[in-house]
């Protein structure tokens, strides 16, 4: 089968399409035909060397799918070293979801990472509620989409802010109350809760905004790495600071994370939430999608189709 192969560190052109074996299901996996897969920010720091969790290389990335298993449509997350960038997957059955009547398999794609990035911790961590205000950043992207329709599901007014201009008007139409610039954090009114998906100086413009007895969720480093919060500045403050990472509370708290999964399916299926594709590629051009990600053109969930 067709697959995409990540041969050593570097930039896209290491992203190479070519023959490799059929996988192989271990007791509890199926195989599934991909029928699309989801880019995510994670895949491109594992191009760059930049991801804690290096795989072995060469490797074929991808984490997400969705695809036919006997002509059932599911979506899921493919565990351990990834896989998903191929014609054909091997997926923990546990993993597997059922893809929604009305969805196409780029939604699918779109949805697993997305949906449980934004919706765990805003519910277990945050505990979002009527009325909270709820900043989110890079939120014209995948997580950042999600998170935006999240908050609203939860009843709370999220507030976006994003890299560029051209992304403020997503982030508006998916209920953003208001949306800025990342130059413009410091004119924010407070917020209650910061779910921070970039990091670096954008985090701790953000940590400023929170209110007493808020909290900021550090989810992602897209813009580079966290510096150290003393708990003496945030006890003077009153303000909490948590992070999450869903790979390893996949690892650690399976149980939670597939109840989380249907419940948030459950607002896809009843039409509150829906993941944003932002672009299509074919598997021969995984380079160019990494290339726009890293260039931050994209918006919503970039899926490759093989
Ligand atoms: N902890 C977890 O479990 C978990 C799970 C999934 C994702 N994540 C993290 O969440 C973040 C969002 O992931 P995603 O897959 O949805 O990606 P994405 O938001 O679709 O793309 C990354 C976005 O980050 C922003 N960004 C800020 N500084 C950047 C820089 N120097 N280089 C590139 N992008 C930069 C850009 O948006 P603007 O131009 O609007 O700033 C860019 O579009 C990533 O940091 C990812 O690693 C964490």
């Amino acid at each position: 089968m067709q697959a995409v192969v990540l041969k050593a560190v570097g930039g896209p052109e290491q992203l190479v399409v070519e023959e490799v074996p059929e996988p192989e299901a271990v007791e509890g996996q199926a195989i599934v035909d991909v029928r699309a897969c989801g880019v995510n920010f994670a895949d491109v720091l594992i191009r760059v060397g930049r991801y804690p969790q290096m795989p072995e290389l060469p490797a074929i990335l991808g984490s997400e799918i969705a695809g036919e298993i006997d002509g059932k449509r599911v979506m899921g997350f493919v565990r351990g070293d990834g896989g998903g960038y191929a014609e054909r997957v091997a997926v923990e059955r546990r993993w597997l979801f059922p893809l929604p009547e009305s969805a196409s398999f780029a939604e699918g794609a779109a949805f697993p990472m997305a949906f449980l990035t934004a919706w765990i911790p805003l519910t277990e961590l945050a505990r979002v509620g009527f009325g909270a205000r709820v900043l989110v950043t890079a939120a014209a992207g995948a997580v950042g989409t999600a998170a935006l329709q999240i908050v609203r599901a939860l009843n709370g007014r999220p507030v976006a802010a994003v890299g560029s201009e051209e992304k403020l008007q997503l982030a508006r139409s998916l209920g953003a109350v208001e949306a800025v610039t990342y130059d413009g954090l410091g004119e924010l009114e407070p917020v209650d809760v910061v779910f921070d998906l970039v990091g670096g100086d954008v985090f701790k413009s953000s940590l400023a905004l929170v209110k007493p007895l808020g909290s900021a969720i550090a989810v992602g480093y897209a813009g580079g790495l966290w510096e150290d919060v003393s708990p003496a500045w945030l006890v003077g403050r009153n303000i909490g600071v948590q992070g999450f990472y869903l790979g390893r509370l996949t690892t650690l708290r399976p149980d939670l994370v597939e109840q989380a999964a249907r419940d948030v399916l459950r607002l896809w299926e009843g039409g509150v939430v829906r993941p944003v594709v932002g672009a299509e590629f074919p598997l021969a051009e995984a380079g160019d999608a990494h290339r726009l990600i890293e260039e931050r053109k994209t918006t919503g969930k970039v899926v490759l189709i093989p």
